[in-house]
This record gives structure tokens, sequence and C-alpha cells, in this order.
């Protein structure tokens, strides 16, 4: 590489529904070219506004604006790690599409990673530096508290970095492709996902936004991505082992317990019912609710609706009765030949239920590996 060679730069840009943004930053960027040899990456996931049409007109008359359309894939970070494993650059920098990000933050990122011999430049909302505006109150307590949970629940060298969530990141795409090819995409967060699995190993530090108000359109964070967080977190601190999903439905099987407990008690105490009358519709109402929250979160990238919903429920219900017999052989096997425990008995019952449901309901209720 000659020493006059400009620096390749490749800008990914994931959107969904950001026509009334895309055009003017894509014009911002495109002055960039000045400086670098540039290419920018959009990563539209099938928007229904047309955004995917106008970034395509755009591109016949720039060569460096490249449009990748995902249809039926999508996710925040699946398609920041697919314009990444695309991108070209020498560097490479991710950031939103709706204006909050700032195009000057491009240089400053970029000539502090060249600078200072560093593998990632995050750029951050929490900065003594930065400015914020357009993060509501609201968002700023769910960022602090998210921010302290994962400075928690990642390796401590990273625990002087103040913005773990933050979509505006840049970095050395050669050191980096194979931790990338490597992050878990059933996140919201890709950048949390690149920290947890790197083992301290990277060289970072932050520069400062200044956040902007998004000027179109509106955000697409949502209760699920909350979800997804708090079940990072649980992965992370589980060292990894425990499988994501896997960690979903047990959250989901515990308020089911809660559902179960209560639905009983309101049965006895209000409609009068026996124990042995209100258990069985309490076990379904139980059975029911996880079912209807596991097909909003857990598995919300396969969730079914429409006739599909019902005939779920009746799948669930038929896979999750069987362990329901298991569970109390099992429980009176343990009892009988391995302690004369109640609590380890019912315990030993419960964790084969919970890894039959898993397994059973992943399979042939929403039909994932
Ligand atoms: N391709 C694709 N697929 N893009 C998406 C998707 C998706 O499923 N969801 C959101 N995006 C794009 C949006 O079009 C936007 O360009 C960018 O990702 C950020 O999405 P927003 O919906 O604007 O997120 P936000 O502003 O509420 O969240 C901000 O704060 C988060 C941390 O709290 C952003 O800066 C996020 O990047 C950041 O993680
Ligand atoms: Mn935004």
């Amino acid at each position: 590489m000659s020493a006059c060679k400009p620096l390749r730069v490749s800008i990914v840009l994931p959107t969904y529904n950001e026509r009334g943004n895309i055009e003017a930053l894509l014009r911002q960027l495109l002055t960039l070219q000045g400086r670098f040899d540039l290419e920018l990456l959009v990563v539209d996931d099938d928007s229904t506004d047309g955004t995917g049409e106008l970034v395509r007109q755009l591109a016949r008359e720039h060569p460096q604006l490249r449009l990748i359309r995902r249809i039926g894939r999508s996710g925040l970070a699946s398609a920041i790690k697919e314009g990444l494993l695309d991108a070209t650059g020498d560097v490479a920098v991710v950031m939103d599409s709706d204006g909050q990000h700032e195009p000057v933050s491009v240089l400053q990122a970029i000539s502090t990673l060249q600078g200072e011999a560093l593998d990632l430049v995050i750029g951050s909302r929490f900065h003594p530096e930065a400015q914020i505006h357009g993060l509501s109150e609201r968002r700023e307590t769910g960022s602090n508290w998210a921010n302290a949970s994962a400075r928690f629940s990642l390796p401590g060298r990273y625990r002087d970095l103040s913005d773990y969530m933050s979509g505006f990141f840049a970095l050395k795409l050669d050191p980096l492709l194979p931790l990338i090819r490597a992050v878990d995409v059933n996140g919201f967060k890709f950048l949390y996902e690149l920290l947890a699995i790197s083992r301290g190993r990277l060289r970072v530090t932050e520069v400062p936004l200044q956040f902007q108000a998004r000027s179109y359109g509106s955000s697409k964070l949502d209760l699920a991505i909350f979800w997804d967080f708090l079940i990072s977190i649980l992965h992370s601190l589980s060292l990894r082992l425990l499988p994501r999903r896997a960690i979903s439905f047990a959250l989901v099987g515990a308020s089911g317990v809660a559902v179960q407990l209560l639905t009983t008690q309101l049965l006895m105490a209000l409609a009068g019912l026996t124990f042995g009358q209100a258990l069985p519709v309490a076990v379904m109402a139980a059975a029911s609710s996880n079912y209807l929250i596991n097909n909003a979160l857990t598995f919300r990238f396969q969730r079914l609706t429409g006739l599909a919903l019902v005939k779920g429920l009746l799948k669930f219900l038929l896979v999750a009765s069987l362990p329901v017999l298991a569970n109390v052989g099992l429980a009176s096997a343990y009892y009988s030949f391995v302690a004369r425990d109640t609590l380890w008995a019912q315990l030993a019952g419960i964790l084969v239920v919970f890894v039959w449901n898993y397994a059973a309901s992943s399979r042939f209720v929403w039909n994932t590996p």
C-alpha cells in the first residue's frame, strides 16, 4: 500500500423506514469522498416506506453507494453485522440513518482510531463533552440503567466506557472480522455483543457525540428490545453457556408460575372453586400465557399470527402436557429412589420438564432447530 493512497472507509447505515432522513444524510456523507476512498452501505430490511427504492435511485448516480436489501430477516444487530461483513474498507463506521448521529463525528472517530493505535472507537452520548438533544428523560434513565448493567457484565478493561449501547462506532475491519463474524445477532445492541465476546482484548476509546433529535419518523426501539437486552446481560453472566433463547424461555416460565398461583387463588377466593377445580384452569391459564409471551418475545423472529397462532397454542399445550405427567413421575421416582427430599425431588422434575418444553416447543411449535 503506498503512503499517499487514501484510507478506504466503509460507512454502514442500517435503515428501516427512513425515507424522510436517508437522502440528506447520504448527501452529507458523500462529501467525505474527497478525504477518503469512500464506500456507503445501506442495509435496508425491506422498509415499507420506499427507503429501498430511494437508495437504489441514488446508488445509480453514486458508485460509492451500495444498497443491501434484506427480505424476511430483520433486526438492527443483524443488519449491522451483515453490513460490516460486506464492507471492503480498512476502517468501518456504523451509524444511525435517522439524523441522530452527525457526519462530523465520522471524522473525529476515524482520526482517533488511526491516531491512537486502537481497534474500536465508540461515539458516546454520555461522554462529559457530549450533548444530547432528543433523548427523552425516560430513555435517558433507561440508557443509564442499561449502561450500568452492561458495565457490570463486561470485562473489567471496558469499565471506563460510558455508552455500551451506542449505535455509533468505528473499527478496523481486518483485525476485527473474525470477532464480527462471531457476534450473536439475536439482540438489538451489536456493540454490546461485540464487547462481550472480545474477552477484553480490544483497545477501545470513546469520542463525544452531539446526539440530535430525529428529523422524521419514529424510533423502532420497543419492549422486545429491552427484553433482548436483559437476556444479553444474563447470557453474559452465565459465561455465555446458556443459550439466549433458553434464558428467555425460563424467565417466561417463571412468570407462568406466578400466573398459575395467582389464578388458583383468585378462582378459589372469588369464584368459590375447590383447589381440585381451580388447578386445571390455572394450569391452562399459565400455559397459555407462557405461550403468548414466548411468541411475542422469545420467538418473535418466528412469531405466529392468525390461525397459526391458534394451532400453535394447541401444539404448545400438547407438548407441555406430556412433561407434566413426566414431572409427577420423576418427582416421585426421585423421592422414592434417590432421596426423601420433596424440594429436590420437585426441582429435579421441573428441570427435566423445562429442558423438554424448551427443546420440543422450539422444534415443533416455532420450528426452530
Ligand atoms: N436494517 C434495519 N433493521 N435497521 C433498523 C432496524 C432493523 O430492524 N431497526 C432500527 N433500524 C435502524 C433505524 O432505521 C435507524 O437508522 C437506526 O437503526 C436506529 O434505530 P432507531 O429506531 O432510530 O433507534 P433509537 O434512536 O431509538 O435508538 C438509539 O439509541 C440506542 C441505544 O439506546 C440508536 O442510537 C441506537 O443505535 C442505539 O442502540
Ligand atoms: Mn434514532
